[in-house]
């Protein structure tokens, strides 16, 4: 299957495809490893792919997002150093985005950093967060505000490990997935709408795994030559601008990839308003693109505009007086503006709640 490579200040590094588990039992000929594997994998898989794992190689960590800060990153510390952790380790970090992040940033603080291999087993690790070095803890209440560029040695990715995941986590991957077609221009973003049925379907393996390979295609493309995001790779936020407003009104009740589809529904609403996408462009993406993928509709509460423009006023990114949107417009390209103001906000996030029905 196919290996995509990836090019990195730190470590260049691979994602390697299987379409079978085989390469678990690999794992076993590497000196010093030891597993930190999501509470919820563990439970789905250990008595098939994880029944050979030594106990004693092994930590099991409870997935909450309240979970992804230092405390539980000194939880890994204590455990690894318990067990005579070395600097030759090799940790093998097995789980979705909130393990990719709190096992990431262990690895790239012990002992200065010491190997590290991930296996993503959500469909949004698998398409998206799985490559780009980037690891993230939340502070207090500040989300994913601490942390470091640190990509693994090598990634294993099995697209089979998506059965067993509920669909709100199938389908927040599905956001993320179809926010990096929309930016790989005209061909790809039509290959998405004639593929989005399977998708939504969650029967055509062959299909995942393309969508899955396109889209990872698409972030290294946005990545290469801004790892550090300090340019270009700030598209990429795309759909998050309004999207983690959403998230955060909705208390997370909304997953973040499903936020995503409504961020995009409303930047797609300012760019027609403003002239710089047809209607007919605007209509086709939110019939075949976006209407259909989202599955969580946030209701009026979580669509409150003041708590919406408060939230939006805290985007890191944000330098000038307006609110900060990522538009696709007319021929596949994206722009950035800082001049989004309250009046267009209430009247976007007016024409939105008509468009998805609220209630
Ligand atoms: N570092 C980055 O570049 C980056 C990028 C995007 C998102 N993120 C972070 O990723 C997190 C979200 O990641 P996520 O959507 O993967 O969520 P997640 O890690 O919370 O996983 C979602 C749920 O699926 C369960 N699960 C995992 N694999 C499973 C499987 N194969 N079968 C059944 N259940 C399974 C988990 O236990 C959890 O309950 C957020 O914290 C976000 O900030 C990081
Ligand atoms: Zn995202």
């Amino acid at each position: 299957m196919q290996i995509i490579k990836v090019h990195s200040a730190i470590r260049d590094y691979e994602v390697q495809f299987s379409d079978t588990f085989d390469f678990l039992e690999a794992f076993e000929e590497i000196p010093n490893r030891f597993y930190i594997i999501d509470s919820n994998v563990w439970g789905l898989y250990r008595d098939s792919l994880f029944s050979r794992l030594d106990p004693q190689l092994v930590m099991v960590l409870p997935i909450e997002e309240d979970r992804k800060n230092l405390y539980t990153v000194m939880e890994i510390y204590e455990v690894l150093m318990s067990r005579s952790a070395k600097r030759n380790m090799t940790m093998i970090s097995i789980g979705g985005g909130i393990v990719q992040d709190i096992t990431g940033f262990a690895a790239s603080t012990l002992y200065r950093g010491i190997n590290w291999i991930f296996v993503p087993t959500t469909l949004l690790a698998q398409a998206d967060s799985c490559i780009g070095s980037k690891t993230s803890l939340n502070y207090k209440n500040y989300k994913n505000l601490v942390g470091t560029f640190f990509p693994p040695n090598q990634i294993f990715l099995c697209p089979r490990f998506t059965k067993t995941l509920k669909n709100e986590d199938y389908f927040s991957g599905l956001g993320e997935i179809i926010k990096l077609h929309l930016m790989g221009g005209e061909q790809l973003a039509h290959e998405l709408m004639s593929s989005l049925p399977a998708l939504v379907g969650r029967k055509d393996s062959a299909a995942l795994l393309s969508a899955i390979e396109k889209s990872l295609m698409v972030k290294l493309s946005y990545m290469q030559d801004d790892e550090f995001d300090t340019g270009k790779r700030n598209l990429l936020n795309s759909g998050h601008c309004f999207g983690h407003a959403v998230e955060s009104t909705s208390g997370f009740n909304i997953p973040h990839g499903q936020a995503v589809v409504i961020g995009m529904l409303f930047a797609n609403i300012v760019a027609k308003n403003r002239g710089l996408m047809s209607s007919a462009l605007f209509e086709q993406l939110y019939q075949y693109a976006l209407q259909p993928a989202l599955t969580a509709k946030p209701n009026r509460h979580q669509l409150d505009t003041d708590a919406l423009f408060a939230a939006m006023k805290m985007d890191k990114k944000r330098t000038g007086d307006g609110l900060v949107l990522i538009m696709l417009i007319d021929g596949f390209k994206l722009i950035r503006t800082d001049d989004l103001s309250y009046d267009e906000l209430t009247s976007t996030n007016q024409e939105l709640q008509k468009l998805i029905g609220v209630a």
